[in-house]
């Protein structure tokens, strides 16, 4: 009978880790619903030490899982898995997932531990963590580069004190597939104490062999894979769940396992993982990007219409990318709008029916067709849990390519409206400036991407805006026909996030004890000078309350 495996994600710890990818607390909720949507069977929500930030959504999302077991990572130290235990205590099924480096590099250099060190520090310390939490994941750092008869010490060590998972990382994606697999192998075969537990495999992918390696693991014995959502991780990333596990559903002459992983969700999830983070998915990413299941070439497109196994090894619908024979247009009524959102995964309350419906109709009054790539783009726009505290009544930019950008806005906040006028090198430049005047709190603008949804004249531009203050970074989303108003959308979302932190003096709370506390203080320090000596100073005048002229 095919043997199970347990899907192990990381998105949110591993993945998050990387730059570009850090996600607050109610995006880490969203992102951690969907993975129990996706049905992995465990989620790694964080490194709970490592910030009171990391520690409140590690405890977020234990308390909201229903059936998902919900790890804490932790350094093999008391402090940290007290921590990652406080985290996750609340879970239906809390795991304490606690590392130490075992490669003589780490050892010598980061630890300055001897082996036997090591091998005390992990008896007692899983020892310590198992005492408090029923499950617990060991993983040996770097053990790919370890030495493999301490390897087997530490290991049979490791589940004599109580762990019944054991990882074994790729920690610098060093692996090749075949050795990596006979390391497995080898672990299976000469740890004595090893059926008590449950072999894992954690692998990076600065070699791009991650999936390989992860393969090669599964098929020598390991039961537990260790992914990301899109591969997303530390450098070049993590293996990514979507490529591990479609490989062995289309190759189950290989890989002959079963897994709970619903894999119709995994399009959605990695559509809501870029709409967070605004880091876009590569065309040709495997099984998720928007070419993987386009045919070009004409020969491939006959091929495809005589017999679609002819080019495909799998169908779009296994991956939860649903074809559709319905065109949406200005003339579409909301029930057709509905059940098409549906269709591409979304169920609407009423009242988001309605919002969306409305945002719908008056694309559809400026665009023929409304393709899915357009009323995903609405979704994600539109359904951003922004605060509406600084609503957009009207701008007039005035640009060209031989004068100065001016941009005229009003903004709204509660009943009050207020103007400003700025000029720019550019007229998005000119109209950011402008809401900056308006709102008198200096942001940093760290990102700012700009994309046509789909490849047609009348397009929709969707831009995605990140901004920076003392109490984090801030994104926002905005979609329209005009990029000038789809900018101005993305910003007051962030911007309006930004507000609702600070008003509500989401101030990083007393840090002591916690990882990165000095770093994030520094960063900020660094930041708000910069922005407060570049263009970011809010003087001149704004003219308030136009409200009887406007
Ligand atoms: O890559 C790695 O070694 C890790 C461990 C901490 C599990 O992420
Ligand atoms: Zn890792």
């Amino acid at each position: 009978m095919a043997e199970h495996i347990t899907i192990f994600d990381t998105t949110l710890r591993d993945g998050e880790q990387a730059p570009g990818y850090s996600m607050n607390l109610e995006e880490k909720l969203r992102m951690a619903r969907q993975l129990e949507l996706l049905n992995v069977d465990v989620i790694e929500a964080g490194f709970a030490i490592a910030s009171p930030g990391d520690f409140a959504s590690v405890e977020a999302i234990a308390k909201t899982m229903r059936h998902c077991t919900v790890a804490s990572l932790s350094r093999a130290l008391k402090k940290d898995i007290d921590c990652a235990w406080e985290a996750v205590k609340q879970a239906q099924r809390p795991r304490i997932h606690t590392f130490i480096a075992t490669s003589d590099l780490h050892l010598e250099y980061k630890l300055k531990m001897s082996r036997q060190q090591a091998l005390d520090q992990v008896a007692s310390m899983v020892r310590y963590a198992r005492d408090l939490c029923p499950e617990v994941e060991f993983s040996a750092e770097d053990a790919s580069r370890s030495d493999i008869d301490f390897l087997y010490d530490v290991i049979e060590t490791a589940i004599e004190s109580g762990a019944s998972i054991i990882n074994i990382p790729d920690t610098v994606g060093y692996g090749m597939p075949e050795e990596f697999g006979a390391l497995i192998a080898k672990i299976m075969n000469n740890v004595v104490n090893i059926d008590k537990a449950i072999l894992s495999v954690h692998c990076h992918n600065d070699l791009g062999l991650a999936v390989a390696n992860t393969l090669a693991g599964l098929r020598s014995g390991a039961r537990q894979a260790e992914c990301t959502i899109g591969g997303i991780g530390e450098r070049a990333g993590n293996a990514a769940v979507e490529e591990v596990v479609m490989a062995i559903r289309t190759r189950p002459d290989l890989y002959d396992f079963s897994y709970d992983l619903k894999t119709e969700e995994l399009y959605p999830t990695s559509r809501l993982l870029s709409s967070i983070t605004g880091v876009a998915v590569a065309p040709n990413k495997a099984i998720v990007g928007a070419n993987a299941f386009a045919h070009e070439s004409g020969i491939h497109q006959h091929g495809m219409m005589a017999n679609s196994k002819t080019y495909e090894i799998m169908t779009p619908e296994s991956i939860g990318l649903k074809k559709t024979t319905m065109v949406l247009g200005k003339h579409s009524g909301q029930h057709a709008f509905v059940r098409r959102m549906e269709e591409l995964g979304y169920q609407l309350t009423t009242e988001m029916a309605s919002k969306l419906f409305s945002d719908f109709k008056s694309v559809a009054d400026k665009k023929k067709e409304i393709t899915d790539r357009d009323l995903i783009a609405m979704m994600e726009s539109g359904t951003q849990a922004a605060p509406k505290i600084y609503e957009l009544v009207n701008f007039v930019v005035n640009s060209g390519n031989n004068m100065t950008a001016t941009a005229c806005v009003t903004l709204k906040r509660d009943d009050k409206r207020m103007q400003a006028v700025e000029m720019a090198t550019g007229p998005v430049y000119a109209c950011f400036k402008a809401v900056e005047r308006i709102i008198k709190h200096p942001y940093v603008l760290e990102d700012y991407q700009l994309r046509a949804v789909t490849e047609h004249r009348d397009a929709l531009g969707e831009v995605l805006v990140k901004i920076s203050d003392e109490n984090g970074v801030f994104r926002g989303r905005g979609v329209s026909t005009d990029v000038i108003e789809a900018s101005m959308l993305g910003l007051l979302a962030a911007v309006n996030r930004m507000i609702e932190a600070s008003e509500q003096n989401l101030s990083l709370p007393n840090q002591e004890g916690f990882l990165s506390a000095g770093a994030k203080a520094k960063s900020w320090v660094t930041l708000s000078q910069e922005a407060l000596s570049r263009d970011m100073k809010v003087s001149g005048t704004v003219k308030e309350d136009v409200t009887k002229e406007l």
